[in-house]
């Protein structure tokens, strides 16, 4: 079953945030869905210690890069969809677990200039590509970007990834509190208090956006590879 890493070595890219809106996301359409937490932060299995996480996503913690690719071995086998939240270093734990992926997505925060990180993990998936041969299908993701204005560093980083022949996500993960609020009160979006959550149907929609994204480039993926 897929598997989706999240990898970016700068840290504050949205990693964390984007893998758990996708893993809740999936879950409430009624996907199995584990999580693997190589964040050393641990972001996301503390928030499984909060209430109201899906009974359908399941946390693997305590990988190291010995047993990430065992870990994300068995998580296949288990539940419909693994995703991966890495370290934000460039580590060998990284190169394994994208050397495991079907798909690769790489927060850039948009509305900084700095997409150096994101340079950094494409040059170590196509590393990966050429030691596993085979394509590992990979995208960049604009994260905290504002709902109001498309910034001009914004339309910057599209610039430089287009000119590089990068693939984009059409979705971008808009700065939300919601987004924060998730990991202070567990559960998913839409048990978060709409009265007391500014633009929470907002945030949920875009959830939803992104996570259909991600579903529609593993499905082309799929039938892709089935063509050849
Ligand atoms: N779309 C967003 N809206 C609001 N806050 C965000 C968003 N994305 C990330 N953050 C916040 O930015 C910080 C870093 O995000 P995180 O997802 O942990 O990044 P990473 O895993 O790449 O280090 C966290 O405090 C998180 O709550
Ligand atoms: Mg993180």
């Amino acid at each position: 079953m897929p598997v989706v890493a999240f990898a970016n070595p700068k840290g504050g890219a949205g990693k964390t945030t984007s893998a758990l809106l996708l893993a809740t996301e999936l879950a409430g359409k009624g996907a199995a869905v584990t999580i693997i937490d190589a964040d050393p932060e641990r972001w996301i299995s503390q928030w499984a210690k909060l209430p109201g996480k899906p009974a359908k996503v399941t946390i693997v913690g305590d990988v190291t890069e010995d047993s990430v690719v065992d870990a994300i071995e068995a998580a296949e086998q288990a539940s419909q969809f693994v995703i991966v939240d890495l370290e934000g270093t460039a580590s060998l734990m990284v190169s394994n677990a994208i050397g495991m992926s079907d798909l690769v997505v790489i927060p850039i925060q948009g509305s900084s200039m700095d997409a150096k990180g994101g340079a950094k993990t494409i040059r170590l998936i196509r590393n990966q590509e050429k030691m596993t041969k085979r394509p590992i299908l990979h995208a960049v993701l604009l994260t905290r970007t504002s709902a109001a204005i498309t910034s001009r560093a914004l339309r910057n980083v599209e610039t430089q990834l287009q000119a590089g022949g990068v693939e984009i996500f059409n979705t971008t993960i808009v700065e939300r509190a919601a987004f924060r609020d998730l990991f202070d009160y567990g559960g998913t979006l839409s048990d978060l208090n709409a009265s007391k959550v500014s633009n929470l149907d907002k945030a949920i929609q875009n959830a939803r956006e992104f996570a259909g994204e991600v579903v529609a480039k593993l499905k082309a993926a799929a039938a892709a590879r089935k063509a050849a």
